[in-house]
Formats: structure tokens, C-alpha cells, sequence
């Protein structure tokens, strides 16, 4: 039997690990580094079978089992795309307790747990379950032979013993060396280990020769050990000639799953809650072979005033790597207690704390997210009803639409308008990329001004709108609709790329919240937040809103007076309540999107995806006034010319129902007749109360040359009219 090391066939001796049959063989995964055979440092690293980053010593080895070396000084290679893996499947499983780790400790914890009555789930390294981290539930995610497990528990137990301390000396990473439960695994494996010295506590049952003093370093030649030298109390230094050299230097908990724990259910049981031995401050020598971070590493950075255990961690990468601070925690702690004088904790756990491929990480995840705001637990809370809408959970309603659209017309209303795409795009040529974008002349934009704008693409169809607003010559804030946010990054980025501009591009959509404020009483309730000289119309300042730092747009989509308040998402709560709370007395109440849809279909505003199409031409879609042919150039210019000159077939029109009754709106996607044939369909319709109407968008075709006056929409009339229905001179939006 056996298995192929680099193209190399190895034999392998029955209930060998990959490690074990290569060590018996003379070879060595990694190069170099103490060996633990116990999961816990990174020195047997090894692709095994096409996946990379494997601990050899948790794998049994099989016959034909493919074994590659990771590259001395690079990355392994990515894997080969073609070959085609196996889905990973992932089951559920429910109990009551899940204990990790089948020690002495854990049988214990799981029989008392058996005897109390309770459904008991164990997981052992040694059976091909390992788990990888613990998440809020409790979930535990256990890698196992037949795919993920996912435990859902109600109670945890943690029973995964103790790592044994690595050395950090100059030479620890020479080949030969072993901790001491290595040693005694690989003598009863029947290994020969040659002449073996040993430092601290010897390993139980091998013929070895024990070191007095206190390890200095480890002398080798062609990368193999060939000396321990350590020193004695006077100072003394004594040389341990040797082919194996074994430290038994204490033991530390492996607690990387109950520190994940933390207020959760999880509890942990026998040599993992254990005392940490501390080990010698070091003075030389790799601390994390990870990462390769050394002790001077750790002295630059003490130097610089780093002197917290997390911000060790963040300032040298120490414990980012493979073994997740396996080895080079008890190191950190002994630095920082010989330093600063005060024993630190280990740093904070987070899953995973094992290498998964791709396959494992996407393993059960069958659904599309779909993205929340930093305001979708309030709205949950006030019973809104939730819709998916471009990608994101919003609310639809609060359980009456009416009563919301009627507060944004006759009182003040609150909304959620944090999925809008939000971009500052900064830099010399920052002007210059807008406006080879955007057909409008962002030229004549001022400082602190904004100006509704369509996107076009290179055929002339318009693809998304939004708006640019100015903050100064070299700076400008686009916000984009919400289903469009992503493709509209894409756009700009692309472009500035393409002409090698020299620009600035941050996304700030998820960073900033945002809330519309609109209804004529909007600008007493932003007094009563603290503002008392909103922006003008078009308009936007920086400002504090009930505490919150908010910059102001002054913009209407509602057709009533508005601001859209953008603030760090971290704060939308507070900015949320504080509007509702100063908003009580004027009539306030949040509105959702429902409410909304009505309110910017009475002043005829479009929404791109839903009363565009994938033709949508500015002259079909009304909107000329946005395009400003006379400007040399922008993406669709040519485009443009060029239909314009095509006779129009199509055009987006503003229709009324004429004698419906109250409340009736026709189907939104239904066919429109005239005179029998069918002349287009509607995109948006609503009934509107403050007109005591039907309104509608629709695509109407042109008839002989001529848009028709009356068409029929569900066998009832309707009438072409002028957009906008409501409010046609603005004065409610600009008041
Ligand atoms: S030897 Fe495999 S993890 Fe240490």
C-alpha cells in the first residue's frame, strides 16, 4: 500500500496518517518545524488530494492518496478549475447537548449528559469530525468525511484537551524536532528516531537522553537537526549532540471554540479550561510560523506603542495563519506579561479555526441573500410587512397604507431610503469622468447644488437615474436607484479605468443610512431635531439631526417637501427614533414602499426597471429635457442623435381612468387597446385619493403617426393626459 508524495510512491504501514508514512520514509511535509501529530501547529501542511493547507497528520493515508509539498516560498498553486469536485452536502442536526472532543473529559461529559435523560451528539477528531467553529444558535459546523454537519444545540461542550508549546529558538525551524506526545506517537508506531535529546518532560516510553537547563537553540546542518544547546544557571552553555531533538515545554488549552462561545451556551470541560503554562519570554526566534513574525517583529512593534494583545495581533499579523494562534499565542502573552507587566488574554476566536475549501464554506447555502438595512429590525418591530425589493428586505407597509400616504401629504412621514446607491467619486478628473457619463452638463452644477440625471449606455437607452450633487470642484456624491447600485459601480469604474482617468471611486451604500423626511410639516420636525435652516430646494449642507451627523439633500420624489438625511449606518436607529419621537404632535408615521410607488406616480416621476424598458430611449421615455445634445460628448450621444432621427413608435405617457370607481386601478402590466388593437401596456398604476382618480403609466404605441387620446385598459376608458397629475407647478416640493 501506498500513497504519492510529489509524484513519488511512499509505502504506509496500517493506521499510518499521511505524515507518520512520509516520516517513515524520511520525509518531511513541510521542511521543517516541531511536528505535534495533534492538529495544532501549521509544520505538515500539505495539498492533499487537490486541496491544499491539509494537516497530513489528521489524514489517514489511503493507497494512491496524492500528496504535493506547498512551495518553500510561495502559495500553493490555486486549484485547477476544470477538475470537477464533488458537491459538498451539508445535514442538519438537532439534540440537546453536542460535546466536542472524545477524551477521557468528554466521554465523561457525554455520559453524564445521557444519564440526565438528554439527546447527546459527540464529535471526535480521531472519527473525521472536526469542528470548525461555533456560531450565535448555538450552530456548531463540524467538518465530517460525509460533508458539513451543522449541530444546533442547546448546549455545547467543549472537550478538546490541551496543545502542547511549541519552541521559539533560533533553529526551531530545522527538521527533527518533535513535542513529546509526537515522540511518544511515532516511537509506538514504530519509528526509529535515532539518538534522541530531550528538553522539559521527556516523552513517556523513549529511549532518549534528558537535557538539564534551559533551551537556547538548535544547531543543524542541511536543515536537519544535529544539536540542542542549553543553558545552565551560571550562564553556561551545553551542547546535546542528537538526530531527534523533543520538547516537552507545558501544555496550553486548546480553546479557540469556547472563547468562540462567549455568551452562548458553551461550556468547557477537562484539560481545555486548564491553567495556560506560560513559557520563557523569548528572545530570538519565529514566534508564528504562520506569518513568519519573529520576536523582533513583536520588539518593533512594542516600540511603536502597540502594547494590547489585539493590536499585537493586527500590527504583525501574529495568529492570522493556519493554526489561528495555536503556536505563538503562549509566546504573545509571555512578551506582553515580561513587558508590560500585566498577564493579557488570548486574543478573540472567531469561526472558522480550520482551512475549508469553497465547497465546504458554500456547503447548504442554497438561497440568494438578500441585504438588510441598519434599520430592518425597527421596521420588523413597528409590524412593517416586508417585501424583497432590488436586492434588499424593505418595507413594504406599516399595516395601512392609506394612513402613511395621507402623512406624507398632509403632516410629515419618515422612510428608508438607505438602499439607494450612494458614490464619491473625488480626484483632478473627477469633473471630466461625469461629464463623458452623464448626458447633462455637470459643469454648470455649483458647489453645494444637486441635479437629477439619467444614465445612458452606449446604444442610448437609459439605464438607470439618480443624482449628482457637488461638493466641490473635485469632489462629487452620485447616488444611483437601489437595484441598480452595483452595475452602475461597475459602469463607473469601468469607464475611469478604460480612459485612464485620474479619479477616486468609494461606494458608500453600505456605509450610509439614509431617511427621507417629506410631508409639508417636514421642516418644523427637523427644527424640533435641531435644524432650524434646512437647504434649499436642490440644495445640500452637513448638519447635526437629532444628534446624529447627517449630510441634507433637498430633493423630492414624494412631491412634498423633503430631505434625504444620509448618516453613518451605525446610527440610523438613533436617527430614526429621534425623528419619530420630536415627530409626535405633527401627525408623523413612517411610510413604506408601497406608499411611496403612489406618491411618485401622482407627480409622474419614473422607476427605472419597472416603466423602462431595455430599449428605453430618452425621447421615448419623455425625458429630453435631461439630454443635452449641444454638449460635444457622453456615453450615447451618438446613439441618441441617431434615433432621434428614427420616426417615434413608442413613447412612456401619463393616462387617467375616466368614471371608475373609487379605488379601482387597473393591473399593472396589462394591455392597452385602441380601437381594438393592442396599443401598449401599462407599467405603474394607483388610485389617488388627493385627485379622487385612477392614474397610470403606460407605454402607448403610436397610432398613424399620432400617440391615440383615448384608449382601454380592462375594458374601461382612459384618457391621455400631461404629467405631472399632481402638484403641476411643484410648489408643494419647493415650498
Ligand atoms: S504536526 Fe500536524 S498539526 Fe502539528
Amino acid at each position: 500500500m501506498r500513497v504519492i508524495v510529489d509524484q513519488k510512491p511512499i509505502p504506509f504501514a496500517p493506521g499510518d496518517s499521511v505524515l507518520v508514512a512520509m516520516l517513515r520514509a524520511g520525509e518531511h511535509p513541510t521542511g521543517g518545524g516541531c511536528l505535534c501529530l495533534g492538529g495544532d501547529c501549521p509544520n505538515c501542511l500539505a495539498t492533499v488530494d487537490g486541496v491544499s493547507y491539509v494537516r497530513t497528520c489528521q489524514v489517514a493515508a489511503k493507497p494512491g492518496l496524492v500528496v504535493e509539498r506547498h512551495p518553500a516560498d510561495d502559495y500553493p498553486p490555486l486549484p485547477d478549475d476544470s477538475k470537477h469536485r464533488a458537491e459538498v452536502h451539508a445535514h442538519n442536526h438537532h439534540c440537546d447537548v453536542v460535546v466536542i472532543g472524545q477524551g477521557e473529559s468528554g466521554r465523561a461529559a457525554a455520559a453524564e449528559a445521557e444519564a440526565a435523560g438528554r439527546q447527546v451528539l459527540t464529535l471526535d477528531v480521531a472519527n473525521g469530525q472536526e469542528a470548525i467553529g461555533i456560531y450565535s444558535g448555538p450552530l456548531v459546523v463540524a467538518r465530517t468525511d460525509a460533508g458539513m454537519l451543522h449541530i444546533h444545540a442547546e448546549e455545547v461542550v467543549v472537550a478538546t484537551g490541551a496543545a502542547e508549546i511549541q519552541p521559539v529558538v533560533p533553529g526551531s525551524e530545522l527538521a527533527g524536532l518533535l513535542t513529546s506526545r509526537a515522540a511518544e506517537q511515532l516511537a509506538a508506531a514504530g519509528l526509529d528516531l535515532g539518538r534522541v535529546v530531550a528538553v522539559g518532560t521527556p516523552p513517556a516510553g523513549v529511549d532518549c537522553e534528558v537535557a538539564s537547563g534551559e533551551l537556547l537553540r538548535f544547531e543543524g546542518e542541511g536543515g536537519r537537526v544535529t544539536a540542542v544547546i542549553t543553558q545552565a544557571l551560571d550562564g553556561s552553555e551545553k551542547r546535546y549532540p542528537c538526530e531527534t531533538a523533543v520538547v516537552g515545554l507545558g501544555l496550553y488549552p486548546r480553546d479557540a471554540l469556547t472563547r468562540m462561545g462567549h455568551q452562548l451556551p458553551v461550556r468547557a470541560v477537562g484539560d481545555a479550561t486548564r491553567e495556560a503554562d506560560l513559557p520563557t519570554c523569548p528572545n530570538e526566534g519565529i514566534i508564528c510560523p504562520c506569518s513568519g513574525v519573529s520576536v523582533a517583529d513583536l520588539e518593533r512593534v512594542w516600540g511603536q506603542g502597540f502594547h494590547e494583545m489585539e493590536l499585537v495581533k493586527r500590527a504583525t499579523l501574529a495568529g492570522t495563519g493556519t493554526c489561528q494562534g495555536g503556536v505563538c499565542t503562549p509566546y504573545l502573552r509571555s512578551f506582553l506579561l515580561a513587558k508590560g507587566k500585566t498577564l493579557q488574554p488570548a486574543f478573540t476566536a472567531r469561526p472558522v479555526n480550520r482551512q475549508l475549501t469553497l465547497g465546504e464554506i458554500g456547503a447548504g447555502a442554497h438561497h440568494h441573500p438578500t441585504a438588510r438595512t441598519a434599520l430592518d429590525g425597527e421596521h420588523r418591530r413597528l409590524g412593517a410587512k416586508m417585501e424583497r425589493s432590488g436586492g434588499w428586505w424593505r418595507p413594504w407597509n406599516y399595516g395601512d397604507v392609506w394612513a402613511e400616504y395621507w402623512a406624507v401629504r398632509e403632516a410629515v412621514s419618515i422612510m428608508d431610503v438607505s438602499t439607494l446607491g450612494k458614490m464619491i467619486v473625488s480626484g483632478p478628473d473627477a469633473l471630466e469622468l461625469l461629464e463623458r457619463l452623464y448626458p447633462t452638463k455637470v459643469s454648470t452644477i455649483k458647489n453645494g447644488r444637486s441635479r437629477y440625471v439619467l444614465l445612458l449606455d452606449e446604444r442610448g437607452y437609459v439605464f438607470d437615474d439618480g443624482m449628482i450633487c457637488k461638493d466641490s470642484d473635485t469632489q462629487y456624491t452620485l447616488t444611483f436607484t437601489s437595484g441598480g447600485s452595483s452595475h452602475a459601480e461597475m459602469w463607473v469604474r469601468d469607464w475611469a479605468e478604460s480612459w485612464g482617468l485620474d479619479v477616486r471611486i468609494l461606494l458608500q451604500t453600505q456605509r450610509l443610512g439614509a431617511i427621507n423626511v417629506t410631508g409639508p410639516l417636514a421642516n418644523e420636525l427637523l427644527a424640533r431635531a435641531g435644524l432650524d435652516n434646512p437647504p434649499a430646494y436642490l440644495g445640500h449642507m452637513e448638519a447635526t439631526v437629532a444628534g446624529v451627523p447627517c449630510r441634507i439633500y433637498r430633493l423630492s420624489f414624494t412631491g412634498e417637501l423633503s430631505y434625504e438625511l444620509h448618516h453613518p449606518a451605525e446610527q440610523s436607529v438613533t436617527l430614526w427614533r429621534g425623528l419619530l419621537e420630536r415627530g409626535q404632535g405633527l401627525g408623523i408615521r413612517p411610510h413604506g414602499l408601497e406608499t411611496l410607488l403612489k406618491l411618485r406616480l401622482e407627480k409622474g416621476h419614473i422607476i427605472v426597471g419597472q416603466d423602462t424598458d431595455m430599449d428605453s430611449t430618452p425621447r421615448r421615455l419623455h425625458h429630453e429635457w435631461a439630454i443635452k445634445l449641444d454638449k460635444p460628448a457622453f456615453i450615447g450621444r451618438q446613439a441618441v442623435l441617431r434615433t432621434n432621427k428614427i420616426a417615434l413608435d413608442k413613447q412612456l405617457v401619463g393616462m387617467e381612468m375616466v368614471g371608475q370607481p373609487a379605488g379601482y386601478a387597473p393591473l399593472e402590466g396589462g394591455v392597452i387597446w385602441h380601437q381594438g388593437n393592442y396599443a401598449g401596456i401599462v407599467t405603474s398604476a394607483t388610485y389617488s385619493p388627493v385627485l379622487g382618480k385612477t392614474v397610470l403609466l403606460g407605454w402607448l404605441y403610436l397610432q398613424n403617426g399620432e400617440l391615440p387620446t383615448e384608449v382601454e385598459i380592462e375594458g374601461r376608458t382612459a384618457r391621455r393626459v400631461e404629467l405631472p397629475f399632481y402638484d403641476k407647478e411643484a410648489s408643494r416640493a419647493r415650498a
